[in-house]
């Protein structure tokens, strides 16, 4: 049977991407971002999943204002990259597991969603920020499940909606019948505004109150309204509905890896945090 391994939360920035490209990851602006990610490198190194479903936001690439889809899922073999900008080279494609997101997405149709599915899909940095930095040798040892969340067009989904697709994929996952390790990747957040009034507004509590959450439980995050979420965590902050619906679909035991927060990069309140996770609580619950 599949195996949920974990899940790696991140922020993700195009400059990330341009700072990767220009290799000035020990340049004193950077240097806390990118310290975060040797012990991720060496968990991953250890643990090899097979699969990554990715919960992330499409930033314009795929759905724009005239199509947003609340939910969509790849299906897709192949994944490339078209990230918006700063002359960042070229990157391999990512393969993708079409056989597991027909699996997950047969279940959480059943369980009540209705996403696009998607058999051509383009990513951006929102994946290929992660997928370089877990892997900066760009020889992707893993294949991807992209699960995009609308976090631009309202209404958008808040937490509890995004907890529940969370539990859907997690049970689809779990009922995947090959052996395979998936790592779950959250992308987005924390705490960001890019425009407007409150462009580079910053909130650190709710951030860590969100860190702590994504450790013992998202749940009491579930109080909160997708317009909630807007006000505490800015507007571009929505994108911590990733980070749930990742957290949500470990229902097993969780164990903190890795953590590190750091203010700013560009206008966002970078964070990187790494949960593992077994099935034990699960099969004692069956
Ligand atoms: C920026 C873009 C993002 O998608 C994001 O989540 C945070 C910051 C940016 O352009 O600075
Ligand atoms: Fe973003």
């Amino acid at each position: 049977m599949a195996r949920i391994i974990g899940t790696l939360s991140t922020s993700h920035i195009p400059a990330i991407g341009n700072a990767i490209a220009k290799k000035q990851q020990n340049e004193p602006y950077w240097k806390p971002f990118f310290e975060a990610w040797p012990p991720v490198r060496e968990w991953l190194a250890h643990e090899r999943p097979d699969v990554i479903v990715f919960f992330y936001n499409d930033h314009g690439l795929n759905f724009f204002l005239d199509k947003m889809p609340t939910f969509a899922i790849g299906a897709c073999a192949e994944y490339v990259s078209e990230d918006e900008g700063w002359g960042i080279p070229t990157i391999p494609s990512i393969k993708g597991n079409p056989k597991l997101s027909w699996h997950i997405i047969n279940g959480v149709v059943e369980d009540g969603f209705d996403p696009v599915m998607c058999q051509e899909m383009a990513v951006d940095h929102a994946i290929t920020n992660p997928m370089l930095l877990m892997y900066p040798d760009a020889h992707w040892p893993a294949a991807i499940v992209p699960i995009a969340i609308n976090s631009i067009q309202h209404p958008l989904p808040g937490p509890k909606r995004c907890y529940g697709l969370g539990r859907a994929v997690g049970k689809a996952i779990e009922s995947y019948p090959e052996d395979l390790k998936v790592l779950l990747v959250g992308s987005g957040g924390l705490s960001h505004q890019l425009d407007g009034a409150r462009a580079g507004f910053i909130n650190k509590a709710f951030d860590a109150e969100c860190l702590e959450a994504m450790v013992s439980g998202v749940e009491p995050l579930l109080k909160y309204s997708s317009l909630d979420v807007v006000e505490k965590a800015g507007a571009q902050g929505v994108e911590l509905m990733c980070w749930i619906a990742a957290r949500a679909a470990m229902q097993g035991d969780v164990t903190e890896v890795a953590r590190t927060y750091h203010i700013p990069i560009s206008n966002t309140a970078s964070a990187v945090q790494l949960l593992s996770h077994t099935r034990t609580a699960i099969a004692k619950a069956a």
